[in-house]
């Protein structure tokens, strides 16, 4: 499997602060199945740390990996906060896209409304070019209260990210049954970990697409965690994506 969003990298983000911490994840996510993965760290996170920085720091663990001949494949990215300027910097090569190809990962301010300015800087990457990933849609408030939110956005080619302990339940039984109601209704294409540690959000998969295989089938939950990350790692936009399917309203659909 290939996850798509995680925190391996040590000592530049909120996940592990040593090297040793990032090889258990890295032995973690291999037993669970993974071979590849795309180290995510917060950009712009903690210390503004550039590029290059970054880059230095999966050498470092590459070789580590290596060394301790664990077979996990790491690439470049970056988790990037919503900023409406978010194409120009692009362009200037301050973030680091996924596998340094022309898709990215946008996070938005959590527990919150989506910000009123995503959908258009969404399409201004798009039409630059880029392919846009949201990370974590589950955790947005718009899309807690109305899962239909994020359709018109999915049509217009924006791909949406769930966190697999969402799915496995891990984060609540609300938060369970929102996630299994957008892989039903096909508003997903990438389930990833967004792991942080070994044990503490660790970098799994495989509960998740037990799961999604439960609720879609197998072929379509193998397409979450390995066709889709699988082209989007090769740059190359999914194929095939399901067609979203409208979630019946509720009166209030998130109840608090
Ligand atoms: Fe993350």
């Amino acid at each position: 499997m290939i996850d798509f969003h995680t925190h391996i990298l040590h000592g530049i983000d909120d996940g592990p602060q040593s090297l040793e911490g990032s090889l258990q994840m890295a032995r973690v996510a291999v037993a669970d199945g993974t071979r590849t993965m795309v180290a995510t760290p917060h950009t712009p996170g903690m210390g503004n740390y550039r590029a290059e920085t970054v880059l230095a720091h999966l050498d470092e663990l590459r070789e580590a990996l290596k060394q301790e001949h664990i077979p996990l494949e790491v690439l470049p990215g970056s988790e990037i906060f919503y900023d409406a300027n978010l194409p120009a910097r692009l362009d200037d090569g301050e973030y680091l896209t996924c596998n340094r190809g022309r898709t990215v990962l946008v996070e938005c301010p959590i527990h919150d409304y989506l910000p009123s300015g995503f959908e258009q800087m969404a399409f201004d990457l798009q039409l630059a070019g880029y392919r846009v990933v949201l990370a974590h849609p589950e955790r947005i408030t718009d899309v807690q209260e109305d899962p239909n939110v994020l359709i018109p956005m999915i049509e217009r080619g924006v791909l949406m990210q769930l966190t697999s302990q969402a799915l496995t339940g891990e984060q609540g039984p609300k938060m369970q049954q929102l996630a299994e109601t957008l892989v039903t209704h096909r508003l997903v294409h990438i389930i990833a970990s967004d792991a942080h540690g070994p044990t503490y959000r660790p970098p799994k998969l495989s509960s998740a697409r037990e799961i999604a295989a439960g609720l879609i089938g197998a072929e379509a939950a193998a397409a979450l965690v390995e066709d889709n990350p699988g082209d989007l790692v090769h740059d190359r936009m999914p194929a095939n994506l399901p067609v979203p399917q409208e979630v019946p309203r509720k009166r209030r659909w998130w109840v608090l």
